[in-house]
């Protein structure tokens, strides 16, 4: 096998939110770049400079662009002129909410097709463990090479949280896991170059289940404290008053918040690769199925929610207008993927109400009945809504016209949990209304 080289020359297979930044730092740390990927319209945009993804503005993938980074569609020789590949494509579930792996086998395929003798290929995409040495390892040795003896090969996960400058950079400690020793040293020494610190593992199935543990970990805490929501709704107990209080504590405590459900690319996603593997070992992972019965709920909890708050001004949920706020996944960011606004809106749309929603980052939003809307304005869904739903609390919308203005509002994320709303204003998730809000909470 090759030692590292100082001038290494670094592909990077699937240029979304994980292999658009990791490029970057490539980059920055000195190395040329090749970024390859499936979508020609996306290879298209990235040549142009314009990225698609929050943490990266245009000025920067220019810049990156202007140093020794080029864009190339899946089409390229470019992988094999590269001393390291990472494969940074989806991993996401069907159906049955089993893991679809046909993204990371068909990049391996890519991969196996300009494979050559002292290449290190690092996969970098969240799955269960086995993957790495099982169906990616077989794939890249249909080229007739043999990992760990013709080539490295390693897995390295990503832990970039999308809007989150804190996630990103080189303050981030690296996990990676070789098939060899000599190939976790190799691959270790490669991302030290992009971060302060990496810890190194025994293998890649324990660095797979590494990255899985911290997303299930994620899962489970939401669930938690989604389901004391629920008690507490039914107990007259301000929730977020609860974790804020239990959040005093300085040791033994993290607190995670509740919400309309889980989404994005990880959380709703990943447990269930590790459910998946567990059931071939005969164990069934209770915690995560568990967790996942919990989130998945919640949409449905906040359309009750909806109703309720509806009929308590007279209403019925059958032909009234809803203004839903934020349908991204979470606050800041313009990724929508698997957010529970689209079970909430499609949920409220089967009651007969008429659905709208405002996102200043998701100009158009597509529920999961497969109804497509395009984002209002601010004031006009404010105007036109019997009821606004607050799904996701960014920044860039203007709170005071949505208290001063709307009538009637259903807070699933303790957005008015600083406010002083009129009476019977408010239906907060976990909390009820606004008139039972305790004076030592207002103003938190
Ligand atoms: N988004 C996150 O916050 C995050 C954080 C940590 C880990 N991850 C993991 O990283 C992986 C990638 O996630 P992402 O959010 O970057 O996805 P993404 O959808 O933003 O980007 C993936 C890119 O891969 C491309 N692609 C798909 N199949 C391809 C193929 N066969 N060949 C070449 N390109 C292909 C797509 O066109 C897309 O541009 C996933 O396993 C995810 O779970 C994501």
């Amino acid at each position: 096998m090759t030692t590292l080289k100082t001038d290494q020359t670094v592909a990077i297979v699937g240029l979304g939110y994980v292999g658009l930044p990791l490029a970057i730092s490539f980059v920055d740390a000195g190395c040329s770049v090749r970024g390859v990927d499936a979508n020609e319209a996306r290879v298209a945009d990235l040549v142009a400079g314009h990225s698609p993804i929050d943490d990266i503005d245009d000025a920067t993938l220019r810049s990156a662009l202007e140093r020794g980074l080029s864009i190339h569609a899946n089409a390229t020789a470019e992988l094999g002129q590269a001393d390291v590949v990472f494969v940074c494509v989806p991993t996401p579930i069907n159906q049955a909410k089993d893991p679809d792996l046909e993204p990371v086998l068909s990049a391996a395929g890519l991969v196996r097709r300009h494979l050559r003798k002292g290449q290190l290929i690092i996969l970098q995409s969240t799955t269960f463990p086995g993957t790495t040495t099982g169906p990616f390892r077989t794939e890249l040795e249909r080229s007739g090479l043999v990992a760990g003896r013709d080539f490295d090969l390693a897995f390295a996960p990503e832990r970039v949280n999308p809007g989150d400058p804190a996630s990103t950079g080189q303050l981030i400690p690296r996990l990676v896991g070789g098939l060899t020793p000599e190939g976790t040293a190799r691959a270790a020494a490669l991302l030290r170059r992009i971060s302060a610190s990496v810890h190194e593992l025994s293998s890649p199935d324990a660095a797979e289940l590494a990255k899985l543990l911290e997303n299930v970990f994620r899962n489970v805490n939401i669930a938690l404290v989604n389901q004391l929501a629920l008690l507490c709704e039914r107990m007259g107990l301000d929730v977020w008053e609860v974790i804020d209080a239990a959040a005093t504590k300085p040791f033994g405590f993290m607190p995670f918040r509740p919400g309309p459900g889980v989404g994005g690319h990880c959380i709703p996603v990943d447990p269930y690769y590790l459910a998946w593997r567990a059931r071939e070992f005969d164990f069934v992972d209770r915690f995560v199925e568990l967790a996942g019965d919990i989130n998945l709920a919640m949409p449905r909890h906040v359309v009750d929610l909806v109703a309720e708050a509806l009929n308590e001004h007279g209403r019925a949920a059958k032909g009234a207008r809803i203004g839903v706020l934020g349908v991204a996944f979470k606050p800041d960011v313009r990724d929508a993927r698997n957010s529970p606004a689209a079970d909430v809106m499609a949920g409220l749309a089967a009651r007969g109400s008429e659905v709208s929603y405002h996102d200043p980052h998701v100009p158009s939003f597509r529920d999961s009945a497969g109804a497509e809307r395009s984002s209002l304005g601010l004031a006009e869904l404010v105007a036109e809504s019997d009821v606004i739903v607050i799904l996701a609390a960014h920044r860039a919308i203007d709170w005071d016209l949505v208290y001063d203005k709307a009538g009637l509002i259903v807070d699933t994320v303790g957005s008015s949990n600083r406010r002083t709303p009129r009476e019977r204003q408010v239906l907060r998730l976990g909390a009820g209304w606004s008139r039972s809000t305790p004076a030592s909470a207002v103003g938190r």
